[in-house]
């Protein structure tokens, strides 16, 4: 079986003046189809830097990225968009949503990228499609403040959902939540799983990672361990969403 993604000695050092950080430093792993891994470690260990380049919203300053068989560090910034636009979604900490707009505004956004391509008609089924995924339909044409946290996150989850990506990223994505919301959240990523999707995790909390398949730990920018999760925690119904 091909990988997703092969990573060999990735590193990212950022340079600002006199002082040079090693944020990311000689990673190297490979991700299959249909993982879902944890980046774990402590704040400051190089997740975010490292999940950033996985997501092509930043280049390596070393190192080799295969995705799909391909080393996509030779790639223009127009090639990165087109991979970005159509293969991979994205879920933030802090939701980035657009702020005096509506669900539906927003779960449109990965969309317009499209706009040649895809009617409205089938913009608009697919909005509803993804919303519907998450429960959250029947708050289409709320404003995005009228939302609460938990909320906030389904909404950026359909948005992520949208464009159909092989890959999700999830950048501490419970971390504004209270526990509750946050389950929900780690169940809606488990299911995304369970259907076929590729997730990748990023938390610095050890529970929020036991609910992954697979463990990769992160320290000073280096990759200490990979390990398979054993007993991983299911997301109960208990918590689950509420129609
Ligand atoms: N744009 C930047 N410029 C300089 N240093 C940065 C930048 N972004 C992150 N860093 C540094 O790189 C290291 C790793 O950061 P980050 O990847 O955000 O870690 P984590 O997500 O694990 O908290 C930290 O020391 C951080 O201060
Ligand atoms: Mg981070």
């Amino acid at each position: 079986m091909s990988n997703l993604i092969k990573t060999k000695n990735l590193c990212k050092t950022y340079v600002n003046g006199e002082v040079k950080t090693n944020a990311v430093c000689g990673v190297s792993f490979e991700i299959e189809k249909g993982e879902f891994v944890a980046i774990m470690g402590p704040s400051g260990s190089g997740k975010s830097t490292l999940m950033q380049m996985l997501g092509f919203l930043d280049r390596p300053t070393e190192g080799d990225y295969f995705f799909e068989d391909r080393n996509v560090v030779g790639f223009s910034d127009d090639e990165l968009a087109k991979i970005r636009n159509e293969e991979v979604g994205f879920i933030f900490q802090s939701f980035n949503l657009l702020p005096r707009t509506t669900v539906f505004e927003n779960v449109e956004l990965p969309l317009l990228y499209f706009k040649n391509r895809i009617s409205k008609k089938e913009t608009e089924r697919r909005v509803f499609e993804a919303l519907k995924a998450v429960m959250m339909e029947h708050r289409v044409y709320h404003y995005t403040n009228q939302l609460s946290g938990g909320e906030k996150q389904r909404v950026a989850i359909a948005r992520a959902l949208v464009n159909n990506p092989e890959l999700v990223f999830a950048d501490e994505p419970t971390g504004n939540l209270d526990s509750k919301s946050g389950l929900q959240v780690m169940k809606i990523l488990q299911q995304l799983n369970d259907s076929g999707k590729t997730i990748i995790l990023v938390t610095h909390e050890n529970y929020t990672s036991q609910h992954a398949k697979r463990l990769l730990k992160m320290q000073d920018g280096v990759l200490v361990s990979d390990e398979v999760i054993k007993n991983r925690l299911i997301a109960d119904g208990e918590s689950g969403l509420i129609k």
